[in-house]
C-alpha cells in the first residue's frame, strides 16, 4: 500500500528517496511521485511503475525531498491523483498514507472559501488546510490542520520557505524516523531506510516531528517539545535479488526449510511463555488475523485445542473489532483471556485496530510477527518474532509456515505448563518440529510434478479445495493462493460441506483439490472424494506416502512425505503454494505483484 519516504541532509536527496521508494515497491502501488526544493518546489508524479515517473524526473541538486507510492483509495490511479499534492501556489507539498474520512466536508468548506481542487483524492485537502493555517511555522500549521481531520494518516510536508525542513505526523499508520549524521530520514516502512541508518525513532500517534539535516524535534499535540528514544535496530540484509529464481514468490517458497530452521531458535528454547508474560492461567485464547495469517490462526486452533484444554476462537481482525467483548473479560471466566494477533507485516490496519480493542478490553495480547520493530510489536504485551527474512512477494508463503510453527510452539509450551502434556511429549513434539525442514525439502524436490499438474488448471473457471479438521484451513489457504495470483476463482470448503450446496457447481471443468491425510476424518474424506468423482469432477488428492486407496479414488494423487497428520499442514502448504505459482506462471500473471493487492494493507 502507499509508501512514504523523506530525506533532509547534505547530499542530493533525489537519488536517496528514489532508491528508498523502490524498496517499497513490493508493498503494491499504482503511481508514484517526488517533491524536491530547487528555487521553488518541484513536483514530479506519474501513474504506473516508479520507472514511469523516473523517466520524466528533472535533474535535481536539492538536499530536501519527500516521495510517495500511492495505492488508490479515493480517486482512480492517475497522474493528478498521485502524490505529492500541492496547494494552488505550489508552495507546499504533502504526501499522505491512510484516509481522511471527513474530506468531503473539508473540501466543501474550503471550496466555499474559494479554494480550487485539482484531484479527486482525499489527500488534497491537506495542502489546502495547511496553507490556510500557515503563518511562517509549518509545525503550527500542521497542528491546526490536524484539529479538523478525522481519519488515519501518516503525513509528511515540505514548504518552499523551509529549504531544510520536513514536518511529519502519524495517526494509526506507520512512520519511522532514521537518524543520520548531518542528515535525517523518514519512511513509512523501516526497510526503506535501513540501508542508510540503523538508528531509528518510532514516533507515537499525533506527535509532530520536525526534521532538519541537523536536528530532530518531537512535539506533543499542545506543541510542547517531548523527549524521544533512538533505538538501534539489527543490520538488515537487503533482499534485492531473486537468486536465480524467476520470481520472489518462488524463491520464498524454496526458502521455507531455512525459514523454519531460523525461527526454531526463537521458538523452542528455554521458556518462551515467560518471555511472553504468560505466567498465569489462561482461560481462553482468541486468535485474530487477516488473510493467510488468519488461516495460520485456524491451524493453530486445532493444535492448541489438541494440546491443551484451552478453548480457542479465531476471528478476522476486521470482524473482531466490532464483535462482542472477548469471553472472560468482565467476569465471564475466572481466568484471563489471551489474544494472539498474527500479522507477518505487523502493519495491517485491521489487526492493529483489533489489538487496540483487545487491550482496551483488558486482555493480555501477544503478536506473532515477522518484522522486528513493526507497529504491532510495539502495541502488545509479548512478541513471537518469526525469522522468515523479508518477504517480497505479495502472496504470503514462508511467513505462513513460520506463523504456523510459532502457534505449534505456543501450543506445546502451553500444553506442558498447563499439565496437558508431559515432558517426554514436549520433547517428542519439539523433535517432530525440528524434522519439518527436511519434509519440506522433499516436497520441493518434487516441484516438477506439481508444475506438470498445473496445466490441468489453466482453463478452469473455478477450482474447489477441500479438507477436514486441521487441513480445512489448508483448503482455504490453497484457494486464497490460487485466486490471489492466478485470478482463477477458487473456494476452500470443509470436505463434508460440499453436499450441502457447492456440489451443484461441480463438473468436468471444475477440478477439486482434496486433502486426505490419515487422521480420524480419513474415511469420510475418501467418501467425499467418491461423491465428487461421481459428478465427473477431476479430483487431485494430496495424501500421505503409500496411500493406495487415495490413489485409486483420485484422478491424480500427490504424495507428501510420511508425517504425523497434525504436522501435515506444513508440506501441504508447500504443495498449495507451488500449484498456484505454476498455474499463475502458465497464465502469465504478475505473480509477485498481483493486480489490486498490496503487501501491507494499512487501511481498514
Ligand atoms: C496473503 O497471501 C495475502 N497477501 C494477505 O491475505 C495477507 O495474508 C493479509 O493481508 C494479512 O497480512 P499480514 O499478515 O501482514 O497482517
Amino acid at each position: 500500500m502507499c509508501g512514504i519516504v523523506g530525506y533532509t541532509g547534505n547530499k542530493q536527496a533525489q537519488p536517496i528517496v528514489l532508491e528508498s521508494l523502490k524498496k517499497l515497491e513490493y508493498r503494491g502501488y499504482d503511481s508514484s511521485g517526488i517533491a524536491t526544493r530547487e528555487e521553488k518546489l518541484v513536483i514530479c508524479k506519474k501513474e504506473g511503475p516508479i520507472a514511469n515517473m523516473e523517466s520524466v524526473l528533472p535533474k535535481s541538486d536539492s538536499t530536501l525531498a519527500i516521495a510517495h507510492t500511492r495505492w488508490a483509495t479515493h480517486g482512480v490511479p492517475s497522474d493528478v491523483n498521485a502524490h505529492p499534492h500541492s496547494n494552488s501556489e505550489n508552495t507546499i507539498a504533502v504526501v499522505h498514507n491512510g484516509t481522511i474520512d471527513n474530506y468531503l466536508d473539508i473540501k466543501e468548506n474550503l471550496e466555499s472559501e474559494g479554494y480550487k481542487f485539482k484531484s479527486n483524492s482525499d489527500s488534497e485537502v491537506l495542502p489546502a488546510l495547511i496553507t490556510k493555517h500557515y503563518s511562517g511555522n509549518l509545525v503550527e500549521a500542521l497542528n491546526k490542520s490536524l484539529e479538523v481531520i478525522q481519519g488515519i494518516f501518516t503525513i509528511a510536508v515540505i514548504h518552499e520557505d523551509h529549504p531544510d525542513e520536513i514536518v511529519a505526523v502519524r495517526n494509526e499508520t506507520p512512520l519511522v524516523i532514521g537518524v543520520g549524521n548531518s542528515e535525517n530520514y523518514l519512511a513509512s516502512d523501516i526497510y526503506a531506510i535501513l540501508k542508510y541508518t540503523q538508528q531509528i525513532i518510532y514516533p507515537l500517534d499525533n506527535q509532530i516531528i520536525r526534521l532538519t539535516s541537523k536536528s530532530i524535534e518531537v512535539f506533543d499535540d499542545s506543541l510542547n517539545k517531548v523527549d524521544y528514544e533512538i533505538e538501534e535496530v539489527e543490520k538488515y540484509t537487503e533482499v534485492s535479488e531473486k537468486g536465480g529464481f524467476e520470481h520472489f514468490m518462488l524463491k520464498e517458497i524454496f526458502e521455507q526449510p531455512k525459514a523454519l530452521q531460523d525461527s526454531l531458535t526463537e521458538l523452542l528454547i528455554d521458556s518462551p511463555l515467560e518471555k511472553l508474560g504468560l505466567n498465569w492461567k489462561i482461560g481462553s485464547i482468541s486468535v485474530v488475523a487477516c488473510g493467510t495469517s488468519f488461516h495460520a490462526g485456524l491451524v493453530g486452533k486445532y493444535v492448541i485445542e489438541q494440546l491443551t484444554a484451552i478453548p480457542v476462537s479465531v476471528s478476522y481482525s476486521s470482524e473482531f473489532r466490532y464483535a462482542a467483548p472477548v469471553q472472560g473479560v468482565g467476569g465471564l471466566l475466572s481466568s484471563r483471556p489471551l489474544v494472539v494477533l498474527i500479522s507477518q507485516s505487523g502493519e495491517t490496519a485491521d489487526t492493529l485496530a483489533a489489538a487496540r480493542v483487545a487491550r482496551q478490553q483488558g486482555c493480555h495480547t501477544i503478536a506473532i510477527c515477522n518484522v522486528p520493530g513493526s507497529r504491532i510489536t510495539r502495541e502488545v504485551d509479548g512478541v513471537i518474532l518469526t525469522k522468515s527474512g523479508q518477504e517480497i512477494g505479495v502472496a504470503a508463503t514462508k511467513t505462513f509456515l513460520t506463523q504456523m510453527q510459532a502457534l505449534y510452539a505456543l501450543g506445546i509450551h502451553l500444553g506442558f505448563t498447563s499439565g496437558s502434556i508431559d515432558y517426554p511429549q514436549l520433547k517428542m513434539w519439539e523433535s517432530e518440529i525440528r524434522k519439518l525442514p527436511s519434509k519440506l525439502t522433499q516436497v520441493l524436490n518434487n516441484s516438477e510434478s506439481i508444475k506438470a499438474l498445473a496445466a490441468q488448471f489453466v482453463k478452469s473457471k473455478s477450482v474447489f479445495f477441500v479438507g477436514r479438521n486441521i487441513n480445512y484451513p489448508l483448503a482455504l489457504e490453497g484457494a486464497l493462493k490460487l485466486k490471489e495470483i492466478s485470478y482463477i476463482h477458487a473456494e476452500g470448503y470443509p470436505a463434508g460441506e460440499l453436499k450441502h450446496g457447492p456440489l451443484a457447481l461441480l463438473s468436468e471443468d471444475t477440478p477439486v483439490v482434496a486433502i486426505a491425510v490419515q487422521d480420524h476424518t480419513y474415511s469420510k474424506l475418501i467418501s467425499n472424494i467418491e461423491e465428487m468423482s461421481a459428478r465427473k469432477t477431476p479430483v487431485i488428492t494430496i495424501a500421505q506416502k503409500g496411500d493406495e486407496l487415495a490413489k485409486k479414488v483420485s484422478d491424480f494423487c500427490f504424495e507428501i512425505p510420511e508425517i504425523d497428520p497434525v504436522l501435515s499442514p506444513f508440506p501441504i502448504a508447500v504443495f498449495m503454494q507451488l500449484l498456484s505459482y505454476y498455474v499463475a506462471h502458465e497464465l502469465g500473471t504478475e505473480i509477485d505483484k498481483p493486480r489490486n493487492l498490496a503487501k501491507s494493507v494499512t487501511v481498514e
